[in-house]
């Protein structure tokens, strides 16, 4: 699908405004999603410019509604891409791949877009970047208080949460590559907590 230059400027922007205040789905979490997703898509052959505006809209509804943000953020985005004029066909893969980004529910990605864009999402929640988000996400729900002694616990869920869901090679990949880093980070702070180091 073709997609104008300023059109997917336009979308950012909208993004931009509507994720403003979202802690940890922030701009600059989208923009890393845009990027692992447009890296995975140009090796699967995906429709990058699909890929990209889902991408930029996938979050918009997190400050809405957290719980079913995804819902919320497919229905919106719809509006907004009828709004700017776009036909139906260009507008549901968008929408499918917003529906089915989250891993707190929502339907089975059925497009490759959705399931890159599902993938660009899963290596947002691992490694550093994936820690630092996740403190701020429970820390917000009310169940991380700051015990650093509670962290084990947390990354195991986090890693619960991604390990054996992901599509793409790429994906499994990058996604390894941080679940590795998070077990030497909970190896290092258990040592701390037992005096070790
Ligand atoms: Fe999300
Ligand atoms: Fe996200």
């Amino acid at each position: 699908m073709q997609i104008n230059t300023e059109d997917l400027e336009e979308i950012h922007q909208t993004a931009q405004e509507m994720v403003k205040g979202a802690s940890f789905a922030g701009m600059d979490h989208v923009e890393r999603v845009a990027q692992i997703a447009e890296q995975i898509g140009r090796e699967e052959g995906a429709d990058l410019d699909v890929l990209r505006a889902a991408a930029y809209l996938h979050d918009i509804a997190v400050p809405l509604d957290k719980a079913r943000h995804y819902d919320l953020g497919g229905r919106l985005a719809r509006g907004l891409l009828r709004d700017r004029g776009w036909a139906e066909e260009q507008i549901e893969p968008v929408v499918h791949a917003i529906e089915a980004h989250s891993r707190y529910g929502g339907p089975e990605p059925q497009t490759l877009e959705a399931r890159i864009l599902q993938d660009a999402d899963a290596v947002e929640y691992v490694g550093a970047v994936g820690l630092a988000r996740a403190i701020v996400r429970s820390f917000e729900a009310g169940e991380y208080r700051g015990n650093v002694a509670e962290l084990p616990t947390l990354v195991d869920r986090l890693i619960a949460r991604v390990e054996g869901s992901l599509h793409t090679a790429r994906g499994r990949e990058l996604v390894a590559e941080r679940i590795a880093w998070l077990r030497q980070f909970q190896a290092r702070l258990q040592a701390e907590l037992a005096g070790e180091v």
